[in-house]
């Protein structure tokens, strides 16, 4: 039995990612997962994450994450992938370069020597970033009960849309760029035809 693919969703809050995510699982009969807190032990983990009644230095948010996905990996993605099955991810990696390196300042290769101890050889086939400008997102955010990263400024958010195209433009291979701002049913189009180009274990 061949391995699945693994497809991740990335952009800011409000970017429409975790829809189109959620769709392209369905569509494709993938499993469907998220970070943080897609565990158990993730729960907890993104309950302490979200709070933000909860002061914590841009170090620890960042380990946080980190130990969330190492035990994402082992528990979920890498058992689904090995038994052929494919997985659709709404954020990985890219998400903690881009908001505890790019946004909170934490260093990029401290993140990735993290991030290779996290995920081992768990790399996606494929990061799909949906990307919208700030004032898009702002518009389509509902702002009550905002979160640790909902609450924080908007340079700290340019900082990560920034953070997010520097990414995808150093490994082109590997990511794609999908304008997030038309309606969803144009950007599920555009999607679309791009995984229809990939080689999917089940087609
Ligand atoms: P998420 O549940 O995807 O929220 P949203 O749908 O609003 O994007 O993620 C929760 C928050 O966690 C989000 O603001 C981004 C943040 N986050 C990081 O800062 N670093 C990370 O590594 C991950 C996975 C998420």
């Amino acid at each position: 039995m061949g391995r699945g693919l693994f497809l991740v969703f990335e952009g800011i809050d409000a970017s429409g990612k975790s829809t189109q995510a959620r769709r392209v699982a369905r569509d494709r009969d993938a499993l469907f997962t998220f970070e943080p807190g897609d565990t158990p032990l993730g729960g907890d983990l993104r309950r302490w994450l979200l709070d933000a009644a909860t002061p914590m230095r841009p170090a620890t948010e960042a380990l946080l994450m980190l130990a969330d996905r190492s035990h994402h990996v082992f528990s979920v993605i890498e058992p689904a992938l090995k038994n052929g099955r494919s997985v659709v991810s709404d954020r990985y990696y890219a998400s903690t370069l881009a908001y505890q390196g790019f946004g909170r300042g934490v260093d990029l290769g401290d993140l990735r020597a993290a991030t290779e101890m996290a995920i081992g050889s768990c790399h996606p086939d494929l990061t799909i970033l949906i990307d919208i400008p700030l004032d898009v997102a702002n518009e389509r955010r509902v702002r009550d009960h905002e979160d640790r990263f909902e609450s924080a400024d908007l340079a700290f958010h340019e900082r990560v849309r920034e953070g997010y195209l520097d990414l995808a433009s150093s490994a082109t291979d590997r990511w794609i760029v999908v304008d997030g701002s038309p309606p969803e049913v144009a950007v599920a189009a555009a999607i679309d035809q791009i995984l229809s180009t990939l080689p999917w274990p089940d087609a």
